[in-house]
């Protein structure tokens, strides 16, 4: 090395160390804002809690109470409206709050925060799972052809590790997404934990003729399965799609209600073909019995034909609920309630009792009676309840709501 190289090292090195000096002070005010921001995750967490254990008080409270007139009534339902409200509004900033990751996420992945804060990430995640869970039954469909072709062994069994891989890896993805505020049912993270155990079943299910006589059916209904993968992608794919538009434009009542009969097109087209798949699992199931009776049979048989049950019945009676629910959830406007903006202060019931006042007096003085001590025990009840005095501590920071009628 010569001196004008040395020359230019320190020169660089003098440069860089100018720059460092910036860089410090850009992480020294980077890490005094991350923990004010963590502070302030940590309250507005304990404010969520807070409202929530209220609100469930409240609803419970509400529910013992028999109105004797008609605004009684009203009152009622006005607040019942308001806690539907609310408790959107808290779902609507958990959404960007940290949640635990739940047992099943701990014990596998250790205690990492799996919570997606930012809403095009949480929408970007869900439409990679929609993907993936495509790709995989693609790259099964095309094994379960190549088995039925070539009638080998080894193809059977890459099909059925693919299974049992891509079962357990739903399942932490719908974990995941569960933490995030999915609101996947119960039984369809279930339905993925009992086919990876089927997938597991088929694998050290032995050669031979039971197993023989029963295998082309299993493919041909693995290729239907595929199939049906594509029609709930494009359905998914397309609810996924309206809702991230209804979440990014202020005319609700309209998209609403486009998005609304969009999705009863989309179930009405995929529903015939879902029951057709439960009809053919049910059928598995059927087949698989008659097999029990076979001189050969191992235990792989009654078990798979227990499984293939369970997953038939469960899948026709979630499906089968989902409408009286998506009915009932469009009766009470829970979609709207959704995508409700959180700087909107819901105070219906005060607004109408205002104009019924004008009108009767006495009934105002005798709803403001019943207020006044109302609200002075629960200022009494917040400072006594349940939570621990950190968590009191830090609601007393969160300004209150903001009455704007
Ligand atoms: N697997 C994973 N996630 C599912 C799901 C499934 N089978 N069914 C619904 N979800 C998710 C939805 O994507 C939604 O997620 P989000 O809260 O993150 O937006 C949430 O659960 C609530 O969905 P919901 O509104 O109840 O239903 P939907 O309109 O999204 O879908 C069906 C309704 C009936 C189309 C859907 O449940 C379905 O495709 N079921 C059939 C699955 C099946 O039978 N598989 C086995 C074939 S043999």
């Amino acid at each position: 090395m010569d001196n004008t190289e040395l020359a230019q090292s320190l020169k660089d090195w003098a440069e860089l160390s100018q720059e460092y000096a910036g860089l410090q002070d850009l992480h020294k005010k980077y890490l005094i804002k991350l923990q004010e921001a963590l502070a302030l995750q940590r309250k507005c967490v304990a404010g969520v809690n807070h409202q929530r254990y209220r609100l469930k008080a409240t609803d419970k409270l509400l529910k013992h109470v028999r109105a004797t007139n008609d605004e009684e009534n009203a009152e009622k339902s006005d607040l019942d409206k308001d806690i539907l409200r609310r408790k959107a509004q808290l779902s609507q900033m958990e959404d960007s709050l940290p949640r635990p990751s739940g047992r099943y996420l701990n014990i596998i992945l250790g205690g990492i925060n799996v919570s997606i804060l930012d809403k095009k990430a949480k929408y970007d995640y869900k439409d990679q799972y929609e993907r993936f869970k495509l790709i995989v039954n693609l790259v099964g469909c095309v094994l379960a052809c190549i088995s039925l072709y070539f009638n080998m062994r080894v193809f059977d069994l890459m099909f059925m590790f693919l299974t049992v891989w891509y079962y357990c890896t739903l399942t932490i993805r719908e974990s995941i997404l569960k933490v995030n505020g999915s609101r996947i049912k119960g039984w369809w993270r279930l339905h993925h934990f009992i086919s990876t155990f089927a997938g597991g079943v088929l694998l050290i299910w032995p050669d031979g003729e039971v197993y023989l006589s029963f295998r082309n059916q299993l493919m041909w209904f693995n290729v239907y399965l595929a199939f049906l993968q594509y029609l709930q992608f494009a359905y998914q794919r397309g609810v996924l799609y309206r809702l991230r538009s209804l979440g990014e434009r202020n005319d609700m009542d309209i998209t609403i209600d486009g998005f609304h009969s969009w999705m009863w097109k989309g179930l009405g087209f995929l529903l015939p073909f879902l029951y057709a798949g439960y009809i053919f699992q049910l059928y598995n199931a059927y087949v698989l019995f008659h097999l029990t009776y076979h001189p050969q049979y191992t235990w792989q048989v009654p078990c798979l034909c227990l499984v293939f049950t369970v997953l038939g019945l469960g899948n026709i009676i979630t499906t089968s609920l989902t409408i009286p629910l998506k009915i009932s959830e469009h009766r009470k406007g829970l979609l709207k309630l959704r995508f409700t903006r959180l700087d909107k202060y819901f105070w219906t019931h005060r607004k109408r009792r205002d104009s019924e006042a004008v009108n009767n007096k006495k009934y105002l003085e005798d709803v403001e009676r019943i207020l006044r001590p109302a609200t002075d025990t629960l200022v009494e009840s917040s400072s006594s309840s349940s939570m621990d005095e950190d968590t009191s501590e830090n609601i007393k920071d969160i300004p209150g709501p903001k009455k704007n009628n």
